[in-house]
């Protein structure tokens, strides 16, 4: 059997601004797997976007809304998944993450991450201050991305270049 059929799923975690979603539709090309973006399944399910989530129900509403999602999307195999920077703030998702796949964690430093984010509105924790507001998130959540199965700094790569290695450690 393919090494590929042994892998449940490729699951991408990371800080807002990583390119999980770039390195997720990269991964796409070359594996001929379905992407999943757990943001966008969330934006489907709600009927709205993720500030109308966080400014109309809160945070808390957000993250249940995203485990749900979390733990259907893996129900399914072989699949690029690519999660919202906060789904692993919750332990039952680093567990079922753990379980169902490769788990690839994508870092940047705090200048790449703010030149990559600076213009966005679609994110709610970032909005008023995304400097600031970086700052404080990547420090409350510095140890939340090591779970991951493999570890990637992005900042001098590109999205052909990260592909590569996911799928050199998966050896696809
Ligand atoms: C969040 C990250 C976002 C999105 C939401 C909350 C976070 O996803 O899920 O705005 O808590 O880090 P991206 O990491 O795709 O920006």
């Amino acid at each position: 059997m393919e090494i590929k059929n042994q892998i449940d799923n490729i699951i991408l975690i990371g800080f807002m601004g990583t390119g999980k979603s770039t390195v997720g539709k990269e991964l796409v090309e070359q594996l001929g797997w379905d992407f999943v973006d757990t943001d966008v399944c969330i934006v489907e399910e709600a009927g709205m976007t993720i500030p109308e989530i966080f400014e109309r129900f809160g945070e808390a509403h957000f993250r249940d809304l995203e485990h749900r999602v979390l733990a259907k999307v893996l129900e399914q195999r072989q699949q690029i998944v690519s999660t919202g920077g906060g789904a692993v703030l919750r332990e039952e998702n680093r567990t079922l993450m753990g379980s169902k796949g490769m788990v690839v964690a994508l870092t940047a430093t705090k200048e790449t991450i703010f030149d990559r984010v600076k213009q966005d509105e679609n994110r709610p924790l970032l909005q008023g201050g995304a400097w600031q507001k970086i700052e404080a998130l990547l420090k409350e959540r510095e140890h939340a991305y090591s779970f991951a199965n493999l570890t990637i700094a992005t900042d001098d790569l590109d999205k052909h270049q990260i592909a590569k290695r996911i799928m050199q450690a998966c050896s696809i």
